[in-house]
């Protein structure tokens, strides 16, 4: 009954880059090179492209290729194999649901600093209260939300081929060509601090690439592993519902094994440029001790950079936001592309009638986060110990607590209770071939599971609880 056409993508590469649009994200350019810096540079880019082989390439398989399969969305697709599973179906979708109702807001604020590298305004951004003066004010955080959740609007309305596959064909490799400029800019970057010692881009760049072991012990390590595999899963956009939605959407010519390589490829790639940018600039100007994990990173250290660099920086700045802008909105059309496309079959109505309800309910929804710095201020503390504003807790719900819990289970349910064969049928269909069955098979039975549930427990803090 669910299975009304929704449309599909025409071309493989249509699929490669609209996958790819939804897993490179605000993640990739704020987290990733946070965390390279923080966890001794090479040592966990090498952690990282190892977990991409064999953890990245076994969750995105799964979630495509049970997409593919069924046909189906999240919500009916667990349900239509077995039966007795189908509440995994739900619980995935409540993922795109809470992650919708704060994607649009970081969004707004990556147009809003857009605009301003637009309007000839880099400096009032570089000043230390203009990001939570900005945040904090009653209006204009809502106006840019709405104007960014609008354009997502729009190109999902637009459908599945001439919306999200025609985007994305303009989006990502503008994206690209972007941030390898914006990367080659930074290495060449040459500064001279108050107390002479000059700093080049290139010294950031060895800094970023070469594995600093220095006192490296074995729970160091673990916590780095930790902090590669959380990053990859967000990342990817796996357990979520959002790559078994795109998996529905894709013919049965295509080659999975390949596509699926291409996206963590495209993936992979963009963080790892978004690092060679951020690490040396970061570097250049304020010393790596000046890197900071979130928007304060996006927001208010990467805008004294940009300013420290002369009129270059204004130019390089704008590159910058349309570059992050491009990334998050692929990202945001994807989380609403799942909702409006379970909905469609939930309610037998169309695209359209759908895509307007729910970019209502985003907006309403979203217009409560951005009060959450204002009307609905409060400072929480959340068990793994950070501190938490509205936005944050539900980002701490849907990323720390669901997703682990849900590639958890998903794991089991492929791995144990349906079987790692009935995945690799799919991988195969129409004689494609499938090189990695037997490490998929392995992968997700014994280590995806395993690590997942550490995972679970670690982000959640129970773990520090439980030894506190
Ligand atoms: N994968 C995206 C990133 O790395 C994040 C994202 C989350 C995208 C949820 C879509 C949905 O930033």
């Amino acid at each position: 009954m669910e299975s009304k056409k929704k449309g599909g993508f025409s071309s493989s590469i249509g699929f490669v880059l609209a996958a790819a649009g939804s897993a490179v994200g605000v993640g990739n350019v704020w987290r990733f090179p946070y965390l390279a810096a923080r966890d001794g540079g090479g040592l966990f880019l090498l952690i990282y492209l190892i977990l991409v082989l064999t953890f990245g390439f076994t969750l995105l398989t799964t979630d495509i290729a049970l997409g593919r399969r069924t046909g189906k969305n999240a919500w009916h697709a667990f349900g239509s194999i077995h039966p007795k599973w189908a509440w995994l179906g739900k619980l995935t979708f409540l993922v795109p649901v809470l992650i919708m109702t704060y994607y649009s807001v970081i969004g707004g604020w990556i147009l809003k600093y857009s605009t301003i590298y637009f309007t000839g305004q880099a400096t009032d951004a570089a000043q230390d209260s203009f990001f939570t003066n900005f945040i904090t004010s009653p209006v204009s955080p809502i106006v840019f939300m709405l104007l960014f959740l609008c354009l997502c609007a729009v190109v999902v309305y637009m459908g599945v081929e001439k919306g999200i596959e025609k985007f994305s064909k303009f989006v990502m490799p503008t994206l690209l060509l972007l941030i390898i400029g914006v990367a080659v800019y930074a290495l060449t970057l040459r500064h001279t601090d108050a107390s002479g010692t000059v700093r080049t881009g290139l010294e950031g760049l060895k800094l970023y690439l070469v594995p600093n072991l220095e006192g490296l012990t074995f729970s160091r390590f673990l916590s780095i592993l930790l902090d590669a595999m959380s990053q990859l899963f967000f990342s990817l956009s796996v357990s979520m519902g959002i790559m078994i939605t795109y998996g529905s959407y894709v013919k049965k010519d295509v080659d999975l094994s390949q596509s699926i390589h291409q996206v963590e490829l495209f993936d992979t790639g963009v963080a790892l440029l978004a690092g060679a940018m951020i690490i040396p600039a970061i570097y250049v100007f304020v010393g790596v001790e000046g890197m900071s994990s979130g928007p304060s990173l996006m927001f208010v250290s990467l805008p004294k950079v940009f300013t420290s660099m002369g009129p270059a920086g204004t130019v390089l700045g704008a590159a910058f936001f349309v570059m992050i802008l491009f990334a998050a909105l692929t990202s945001c059309v994807s989380i609403l592309e799942t909702l409006v496309s379970t909905c469609m079959d939930l309610f037998h109505a169309s695209r359209k009638t759908v895509s307007l309800v729910i970019a209502v309910l985003a907006a309403v929804s979203s217009v409560i986060i951005c009060l959450g710095y204002n009307v609905f201020f409060f400072d929480l503390t959340l068990p793994n110990g950070n501190s938490a504003q509205l936005l944050d807790l539900v980002d701490y719900i849907s990323n720390s607590f669901l997703m682990p819990l849900i590639s958890l289970l998903t794991c089991l349910f492929i791995g144990w209770v349906v079987g790692p064969q009935w995945i690799g049928e799919e991988m195969e269909v129409g004689g494609a071939k499938f090189k990695q069955k037997k490490l998929y098979a392995f992968m997700i039975r014994w280590p995806a599971p395993i690590i997942m549930a550490v995972l679970f427990v670690q982000s959640t803090g129970l773990l520090h609880w439980l030894f506190a």
